[in-house]
């Protein structure tokens, strides 16, 4: 059995990593476009650069829960199967890694990467970004941003995404409210390819009615009861 799963930030919830759309959640306490657009960025990199700083600062007080733990189980349980688990996250955490996944498609970009506008290069980068800060490659300063996609930029990896859509036979969304395209097309994608599609969240998300089944109720529960059921099946 092929799985494409996309997560979202409702997976990262209960190891303390805020969602943006729920009560409380980031797009509460943050305009969009102050801190997640190129344009915000060019304004105001200085509060940019804090706003992600400190949440990747507060990825070293989380810890992968439940679900992510469970994800982990299900992409070796099925590697062994002759079966593929093709984990896409729009999530910038790095909970699925620590959680033991192995191949994670980072469509939003990560916290944990860091790019220089000037030369393009990449590279991991855990502390805050200084004003001041160097390019470690051309060595210019004030050019490295986070490596996050932002509102207006094109998401990554489209194309090995797509490719995993097109010849899945299950496609399960986890933890997003299906609020923000290209992702939230993806139910409608596979299903035009023929993959049965199932949705697992807190509540019904905007797109629930495009998915063939939806079990509500907190990630770090029923996510392993699904892969449970998944691994028993197979
Ligand atoms: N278990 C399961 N689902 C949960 C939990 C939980 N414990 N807590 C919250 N949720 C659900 C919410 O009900 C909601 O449907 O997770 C979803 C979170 O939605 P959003 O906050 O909109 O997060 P997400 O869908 O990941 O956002 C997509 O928007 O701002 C951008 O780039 C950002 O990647 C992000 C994208």
């Amino acid at each position: 059995m092929n799985i494409v799963i996309l997560t979202g930030a409702g997976i990262s919830a209960e190891s303390g990593i805020e969602t943006f759309r729920d009560a409380g959640g980031l797009w509460e306490n943050h305009r969009i476009e102050d801190v997640a657009t190129p344009e915000g960025y060019a304004r105001d990199p200085d509060l940019v650069q804090r706003f992600y700083n400190l949440r990747r600062a507060a990825l070293k007080t989380v810890k992968p829960n439940a679900a992510h733990i469970a994800l982990a189980k299900l992409e070796h349980r099925l590697l062994r199967q002759d079966g593929s688990v093709t984990l896409v996250t729009q999530n910038v955490d790095d909970l699925h890694e620590r959680g033991g996944s192995t191949d994670v498609i980072h469509m939003h970009g990560q916290l944990t990467s860091v790019f220089c506008t000037a030369c393009n290069h990449r590279w991991n980068h855990a502390q805050d970004i200084k004003t001041g800060q160097i390019c470690i490659t051309c060595k210019t300063s004030d050019t490295t941003r986070p490596d996050i996609v932002w509102f207006g930029e094109m998401p990554y990896h489209m194309d090995r995404i797509e490719a995993a859509l097109s010849s899945c036979d299950l496609f399960v969304s986890i933890g997003t409210s299906g609020a923000v395209y290209p992702a939230a097309g993806f139910v409608q994608m596979a299903t035009a390819y023929g993959a049965q599609t199932l949705e697992l969240n807190l509540e019904r998300s905007q797109g629930s009615h495009y998915f063939d089944d939806s079990q509500l109720g907190p990630a770090s529960k029923i996510v392993p009861q699904w892969v449970d059921a998944v691994l028993n099946e197979n």
